[in-house]
Order: structure tokens, then C-alpha cells, then sequence
């Protein structure tokens, strides 16, 4: 199938995003394969850092002077580690490089071992407007067998502080399938999740990632019918309470998803600082991906090295753009599968119909989404459709 490429002057109109990351760390958790460090406190190259990360930003002042920035999103690793000052010095060099669109959204990810009183009202006084505590359950035995450096008590405490802070929009990330759990205990966690005034809820499943602490050690999940339990439970729960699913993890009431990540699985643009970070960035030549160091003292001391850039090739666009708008419950308009990625709609509706056949992806005359039953097996849907040479140019 021939897939043409033209993106010609659209690229401006694609929305753009901001990803700072900052991969400290307290300790690693045993599931985690997020690119993180260990450290905290005086350890933190926090100065260095910041003037590395505004270095980096200033490299890309020409795709910055054409578009304000739609969201800004502090990821990690553990953002919450760095001081409200050092986040504000950052949006404000944002700001000097760039523009911040009027309603721009700025979340920040924190632990909720790693906040003391005071610390939530400096992050929204430095620009920050959305908080996503990273607060994965509600049960002392579950986190300490999660490694997490924090107690219910500090989560709940934390939720506490966002809401006492002023923070309207916030978001909690809750786990389930935890190690020997119970639905009892999900459904308990869950309850507490409902209660606690967040906006904005992600679930995951745990899974075991390569080359994590679990892998090499794997711990005892719940049998698989009891895990299905646990996901109809918590899904079931947040239904009921209002939340509407409009991604595979995430959960919101009306008016408050998340802008940035709903960038991303629209396929918008989005500029990636920081070690380890990546981005993609669209032009009249095609979409291209970027990425940073991993090496956080190579970034300190250089935060151009080691930077790569590879144009996404015409035949794996299609594929790329798939991987993130099926994951909307909603799916994608046609419209924009043309407008972000310059190709013919048949590039993905030809290569669908076997998935619409099964029942798994509903095709109308400008919208493509997965079915209930797709979203559940969205794998079934895109394992047959891996393009055979998924390279960069
Ligand atoms: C970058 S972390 C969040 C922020 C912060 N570092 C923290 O842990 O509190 C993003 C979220 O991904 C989820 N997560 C990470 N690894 C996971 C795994 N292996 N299985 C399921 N969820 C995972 C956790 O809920 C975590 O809060
Ligand atoms: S605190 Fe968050 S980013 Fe850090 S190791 Fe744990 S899950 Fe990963």
C-alpha cells in the first residue's frame, strides 16, 4: 500500500506541549522501568540542572516562536523532590523562550513521601495548576511491598495538602493487581480514592517490566480471574462515582482531562527536555522524533550531547499514530489522522478491516475508535498491523 507523505504548512496549527523531566529519585521502586536516579535533598544538582534544562530549551526557540505551549507537564522520577523555587525558575525561563498559551495547563507528578506543608502552595504560587500524586494504594502492606518511601497516612495527607493548596485539578494514581491482593482491598482503596475530591483518577494494572527488581524477583499476583475481579471492581467504582474513562488508565470528570497526555495520544507535538527525555516535533518535512541523554551528569555538563533526531519514516507513521489514538475511548477523527501525519486516510483504513470484521474497531464515515471490546484487546487489534521495519530515517 502506497502511503504518501505531504504535512506541508499544517504544522503550525498542531498543538504543542512542553515535557520537562527530572529523573531523581528517593529510592527506585521495584517495578518501575521509568528512567530514575537516586538521590534527594543537597544531593540534587538542582541549579545545574535547571540552567542545563533552559539551555536545551533555548535550542529549540524557533519551534517555540511559532506556537504557545498548550500544556507543560514536571515528569519523572520524583519532580516533587525539586524546590518550588526551582520550578518556577524554569517556567519562568519558559516563559522568556517562549509563550505559555492564556489557559496553558502545568501539572507537576509528586510523591506522596516527598511533601512537607508548604511545599504544594510554592508549586502553585510558581505557575503550577494540576498535581498528580502518585499515591498507588492506600494500604501500609501493599506500598511497603511496592518499595514506595511513603505510609497511607502520608498519602492521604498529601491529598490533603493539593486539596488544602487550592488545587481544584488533581489527579491520583492508584495501582491494582498488587501482590496478593484481594478485591476487598481494591474495592477499599478505590472508595477512599472516590472520597478524596481529585478530579482527575489513573488506574494501572501492575505489570512486571523487563529489567526491574520484580522481574528478577518476581512477586505473587493475584490469580487471573481474581485480577479481573479487582479490574471490574475499581473500573466499575469509578463509573458509578461520575468518572468518565476516556483513555485505557485514565478517568475524569467533565472538564478535567488531562490536556498534556491527551496530546500526545492525539499525536500533537511535543518538545521533551531533560535527561533521558524525548519529544516530537512535526515540520514541512515530516514528523520527527528527538531524544536526550540518558547520562544526567553528560546532560549537566552538555545537555546537546548525545541529542538525536530521526524523521519518523511515511511507513511506520500510520502505525505510530494507531499505537496512541486507539487508546482513546473516543478513538480519532479522520481529519486529524490527515492533519498530523500528511497521509491518505487509506493508509489506516485499509489495513483496519480486518479489526472492524472482528468486531474490535468501528469505522464511521470521519471517526475511527476501538469498540468496548477492542479497548479490553486493544493488543489483538495492533499485533497483526506491526509494520515489518519500524526504524527511524
Ligand atoms: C513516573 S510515575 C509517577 C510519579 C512518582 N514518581 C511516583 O511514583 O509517585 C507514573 C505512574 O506510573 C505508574 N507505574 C509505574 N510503573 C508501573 C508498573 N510497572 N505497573 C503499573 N503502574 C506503574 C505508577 O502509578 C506511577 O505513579
Ligand atoms: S518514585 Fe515513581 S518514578 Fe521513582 S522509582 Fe518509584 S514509581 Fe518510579
Amino acid at each position: 500500500m502506497a502511503c504518501c507523505n505531504s504535512l506541508r504548512a499544517v504544522t503550525t496549527d498542531i498543538p504543542l506541549s512542553l515535557y520537562v523531566h527530572l529523573p531523581w529519585c528517593v529510592r527506585k521502586c521495584p517495578y518501575c522501568d521509568f528512567h530514575s536516579l537516586p538521590g534527594r535533598g543537597s544531593a540534587l544538582p538542582e541549579k545545574a540542572y535547571v540552567q542545563s534544562l533552559l539551555v536545551d530549551l533555548a535550542g529549540l526557540s524557533d519551534v517555540l516562536a511559532a506556537r504557545p505551549l498548550r500544556s507543560v507537564f514536571f515528569g519523572g522520577g520524583t519532580p516533587s523532590l525539586f524546590s518550588a523555587s526551582a520550578i518556577g525558575d524554569i517556567l519562568a525561563g519558559v516563559a522568556r523562550i517562549g509563550s505559555l498559551a492564556p489557559d496553558c495547563e502545568v501539572s507537576l507528578e509528586a510523591n506522596p513521601g516527598t511533601v512537607e506543608a508548604g511545599r504544594f502552595q510554592g508549586f502553585r504560587d510558581a505557575g503550577v495548576n494540576r498535581l498528580s500524586l502518585g499515591v498507588q494504594s492506600l494500604q501500609d502492606h501493599h506500598l511497603a511491598r511496592l518499595g514506595r518511601i511513603h505510609t497511607a497516612a502520608d498519602a492521604r495527607r498529601a491529598v490533603e495538602l493539593a486539596a488544602g493548596a487550592g488545587f481544584r485539578s488533581f489527579n491520583i494514581d492508584l495501582m491494582y493487581g498488587l501482590p496478593e491482593q484481594t478485591v476487598d482491598e481494591a474495592r477499599a482503596d478505590m472508595a477512599w480514592v472516590l472520597d478524596a475530591t481529585a478530579a482527575h483518577i489513573s488506574l494501572y494494572e501492575l505489570t512486571i517490566e523487563p529489567n526491574t527488581a520484580f522481574a528478577h524477583a518476581p512477586p505473587t499476583l493475584p490469580a487471573e480471574a481474581v485480577r479481573g475481579d479487582i479490574e471490574a471492581c475499581v473500573q466499575d467504582m469509578a463509573a458509578e462515582a461520575g468518572f468518565r474513562r476516556y483513555e485505557i488508565s485514565a478517568y475524569a470528570q467533565d472538564g478535567f482531562r488531562c490536556r498534556h497526555n491527551l496530546n500526545y495520544w492525539q499525536f500533537g507535538d511535543y518538545i521533551g527536555i531533560g535527561s533521558g527525555a524525548h519529544g516530537k516535533l512535526s515540520d514541512e518535512t515530516g514528523v520527527w522524533r528527538e531524544t536526550r541523554t540518558r547520562d544526567a551528569q553528560a546532560y549537566l555538563h552538555d545537555p546537546h550531547h548525545d541529542r538525536t533526531r530521526r524523521r519518523i519514516p511515511s511507513h511506520t507513521l500510520w502505525w505510530e499514530f494507531l499505537l496512541n489514538g486507539l487508546r482513546l475511548t473516543e478513538g480519532f477523527r479522520l481529519a486529524d489522522f490527515r492533519a498530523t501525519t500528511g497521509l491518505a486516510d487509506e493508509c489506516l483504513t485499509e489495513r483496519l478491516q480486518p479489526a472492524v470484521r472482528s468486531g474490535l474497531v468501528e469505522l464511521g464515515a470521519d471517526r475511527v475508535c476501538a469498540t468496548p471490546r477492542g479497548v479490553r484487546f486493544l493488543d489483538s487489534i495492533l499485533a497483526p498491523l506491526v509494520p515489518d521495519d519500524r526504524t527511524t530515517e
